[in-house]
């Protein structure tokens, strides 16, 4: 017998999202039912609405959600009802290309799960990221369904299923920033933020954060921000080039996905800098820059995917930095709602109000 329950469905191109009801099958074979607890709003959520990811509407929304194992399918193992989990959207298969040349979040065989949620009357709904959060019951597959410390309250856990992992993983992950780097971040949300926690983690010395907007700079020095700069007011490259004795960064991380921001980060780098991008621009947005630049800097020009995560090996680190008092991830969320809230989040979102705002199941 199916689980009905309500989810937030966006139904077509640019409409406002419903709260319907959802039929939520019992799991088959590789299969989890999870319970949510919690789970995130994020960008991805408002691009899979504008139908800016695929037109495979309708879409179950989503995806940053952590929640309690109810069911398991035939040959699960590892994970037993009453499990406290986060959901990840990738679950790298171990046996692909990727995964067995040690770059698992390339993984080309990351698996979810193989019966559809649907509509009351039947219609297959398409879970955003492969997961359908929105929903006090979803079905993932088991690899997707990371076990962590139940201590940690889900309105933040669930927050490392996407956004903060991949700013955190950015930073540590991708950009392998280290004991004394210098570090600037462009872009101060959910996402910068995350990987300036990552970053001051890791034991950078000095951590610069860029962002037009002085509330997300106020933000960004909690989290471990060693200096500050709104790039409407002073230019962010001579800046950074200032606070690094001259050089520029040795990792900058691009974390609102345009143009300006990315040839910004490209030339407030040091000469061996790593550029990370981890914003994630519109299709149809372009740079030019002089051939020469790209020759004359060397470095590295990279980009985060999901923070380059494992996230069996990741998701409970976050969770366990956060439980030590050493990761403020409380500090992510801004408000909880409710799931007929989620319009309204999104409004907040594209408004720059919140860093998270978080649905409570
Ligand atoms: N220069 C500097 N900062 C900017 C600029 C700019 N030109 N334009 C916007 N910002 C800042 C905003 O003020 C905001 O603080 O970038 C931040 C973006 O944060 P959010 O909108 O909260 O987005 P976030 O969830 O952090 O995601 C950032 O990463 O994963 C991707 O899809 C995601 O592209 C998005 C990016
Ligand atoms: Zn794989
Ligand atoms: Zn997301």
């Amino acid at each position: 017998m199916p689980h009905e329950v309500r989810g937030v469905v966006a139904m077509q191109p640019g409409a406002p999202v419903e709260v319907r009801t959802v039929l939520v099958p019992d799991p088959g074979p590789g299969e989890v039912l999870v319970a949510v607890l919690a789970c995130g709003v994020c960008h991805t959520d408002l691009h899979y609405r504008d139908g800016a990811v695929t037109d495979d509407f309708p879409f179950l929304l989503g995806h940053e959600a952590a929640g309690t194992v109810e069911a398991v399918g035939d040959g699960v193992t590892g994970l037993q009802p009453g499990d406290y989990v986060i959901i990840a959207w990738r679950a790298p298969c171990g046996g692909c290309r990727s995964c067995r040349g040690g770059r698992p979040w390339y993984c080309f065989d990351s698996r979810n799960a193989v019966q559809p949620m649907t509509l009351a009357d039947g219609t297959p709904l398409s879970p955003a990221l492969g997961i359908g959060a929105f929903a006090a019951k979803t079905l993932v597959a088991a690899g997707q369904a990371v076990k962590v410390d139940r201590a940690a309250r889900p309105e933040a856990a669930g927050l490392v299923g996407c956004g903060v992992m991949a700013g955190f993983g950015a930073a540590v992950n991708t950009g392998g920033v280290g004991r004394g780097d210098t570090v600037a971040v462009i872009g101060c949300g959910g996402v910068g933020n995350a990987a300036i926690a990552g970053a001051s983690l890791a034991g950078a010395r000095t951590v610069v954060a860029v962002d037009i907007d002085y509330a997300k700079l106020d933000a960004a020095t909690r989290f471990g921000a060693t200096h500050t700069v709104n790039s409407t007011r002073t230019d962010p490259v001579d800046a950074v080039r200032e606070l690094t004795g001259g050089f520029g960064a040795d990792v900058v991380i691009e974390a609102v996905g345009r143009p300006e921001t990315y040839r910004q980060a490209f030339y407030m780098r040091d000469l061996a800098g790593v550029l990370v991008q981890v914003g994630v621009p519109d299709p149809q947005m372009r740079i030019e820059l002089p051939l020469i630049d790209l020759f004359s800097r060397g470095g590295a020009l990279k980009s985060s995917w999901y923070g380059d995560c494992l996230p069996s090996r990741d998701f409970p680190v976050l969770i366990d930095l956060y439980l030590s008092g050493r990761f403020d991830l409380d500090g992510f969320v801004s408000e909880t709602i409710g799931l007929d809230e989620v319009e309204a989040a999104f409004a907040r979102m594209r408004r720059g109000e919140v860093l998270r705002s978080v649905v409570v199941l």
